[in-house]
């Protein structure tokens, strides 16, 4: 058992998210093993309230510092670390002159645990402890990142790239060796593979991942959904209406459905634990397909503003109810940092202020990177939070770690403005630690990234 003395960020876990957050000036944390083995939070509070209950308990006093939940990131590419930054027209052009050669190169195994490695790394970097995100469509590429990931024992959940049409040819998933069966057939038995060989090991998980219904076949998409049907606890992320030439093509290949995003639907690939990037040129009818079905929103800011795609539409979310949270989606997206993902979502909010009046609380924000993103996993109570038995995965902000940063957080008269200060002007530096839960057979106390 540890404690630790700071000021604390964590969220209450029902009421409004808009108004959701509390904040210790002077806070207890204190974690330890649960009954598992996992070290989660036992207690949090103040330090008046909780001290009394763990008087033996020793304490690192962090004086000056936030204890934070770790963020909880919804969509990325962990293949496209060197795609970030690219310029291209728009997401299309972007696919094919940058990011489709950048994958072809996963078919090497050693490229891919050097990728991997530094991802993670670079995750924990920014103080992302829980992340769902693209692998290729090599089998390898899924290895290497679910072994960069167990090593760190951070939560991750990642899939086999399902694309069988519609990109070069070399990227597309392999028919089986010999020819035994077709290169869809063998897309899927690879998936089913990877779900048995991770899928719920240590913190890992598997997702479900057709690219986006353009490159896949009725017969992928369908067996996608037969999977995702057979293993109801796993994940499924893909992209959705995201940039207008996208939602077009979609709609020409997929005539029979409502809407681009009822083909996912259609094909039983929408419920919880589906998480659909971008979401954003949607009607009021896909809106209520997805609080229908579970599924849930990843809201990518910077990489819709990089490729200009278009707005998130938070007001119509909203007015119809489906759950959403934050992502990077890096390589489209252009940082790891979740304080520029979320100062990318009030940019975003303030664009559909014009037209509603509503904008975005920055306790709002950091809710949709942690608690909120948790949510739309379904793994509320278990990570984006330091609620009691949460898993122990937290960062340590310093708000003085640049002059800006001091002078602006020393002058805060609110939690909002504490929290606005720390969005706009908040990058790796402000992560002064990231901690990792540790389970029973490592060491007794967390372990500590810097
Ligand atoms: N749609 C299909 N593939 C991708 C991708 O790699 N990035 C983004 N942003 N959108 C996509
Ligand atoms: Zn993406």
């Amino acid at each position: 058992m540890q404690a630790y003395r700071a000021k604390l960020l964590y969220f209450r876990s029902s009421g409004d998210p808009r108004q959701s957050a509390v904040f210790e000036t002077d806070g207890m944390l204190v974690v330890g093993p649960n009954a598992a083995g996992t070290q989660v939070v036992l207690a949090i509070g103040s330090y008046h309230d909780v001290r009394p209950s763990f008087p033996d308990v020793p304490v690192l006093h962090l004086k000056d510092r936030i204890i934070a939940p770790g963020f909880v990131d919804l969509h990325s590419h962990y293949p496209q670390i060197d795609v970030i930054g690219s310029p291209a027209d728009g997401l299309l052009p972007w696919l094919e002159n940058y990011t489709f050669p950048e994958e072809k190169r996963f078919v090497v195994p050693g490229y891919c645990a050097q990728a991997a490695t530094f991802y993670v790394a670079e995750n924990l970097r920014n103080g992302i402890t829980t992340a769902l995100t693209f692998a290729t469509s090599h089998p390898a590429s899924v290895q290497a990142l679910f072994a960069a990931a167990q090593q760190q024992r951070v939560r991750l959940i990642t899939g086999l790239c399902l694309m069988d049409r519609h990109a070069p040819a070399d990227l597309l998933n392999q028919r089986a060796a010999g020819g035994r069966c077709d290169a869809t057939e063998q897309s899927l038995l690879d998936s089913e593979a990877l779900i048995r060989q991770w899928h719920g090991v240590d913190r890992l998980g598997y997702a479900i991942t057709p690219r986006f219904a353009p490159t896949s076949t009725d017969a992928q998409l369908r067996g996608a959904g037969e999977l995702a049907a057979k293993y109801p606890d796993v994940w499924i992320q893909s992209h959705v209406a995201e940039n207008k030439l996208e939602v077009q093509w979609a709609r020409e290949l997929f005539p029979a459905s409502r809407s681009y995003l009822s083909t996912y639907a259609d094909f039983g690939l929408m419920r919880q634990r589906a998480v659909y990037a971008h979401c954003i040129h949607f009607d009021d009818d896909d809106r209520a397909l997805m609080r229908d079905t579970g599924a849930a929103a990843a809201i990518s800011p910077t990489s819709n503003l990089f490729l200009g795609s278009g707005f998130f539409d938070y007001a119509g979310a909203d007015r119809v109810g489906f759950n959403y949270g934050l992502a990077n989606d890096v390589g489209g997206g252009t940082s790891f940092s979740p304080f520029h993902t979320m100062l990318g979502a009030y940019f975003v909010a303030r664009e559909g202020q014009t037209k509603t009046g509503l904008t975005l609380s920055p306790q709002h924000l950091w809710w949709q990177h942690t608690a909120g993103a948790a949510r739309a996993l379904g793994l509320q109570g278990i990570v984006g939070n330091l609620l009691p038995g949460c898993e122990a995965d937290l960062v340590v902000l310093n708000p003085q770690a640049t002059p800006l940063l001091a002078r602006k957080t020393g002058r805060a008269e609110s939690l909002d403005e504490l929290l606005l200060a720390m969005i706009v002007l908040g990058d790796d530096r402000l992560i002064e630690k990231t901690v990792i839960s540790q389970a029973a057979h490592q060491h007794s106390s967390n372990h500590i990234s810097e």
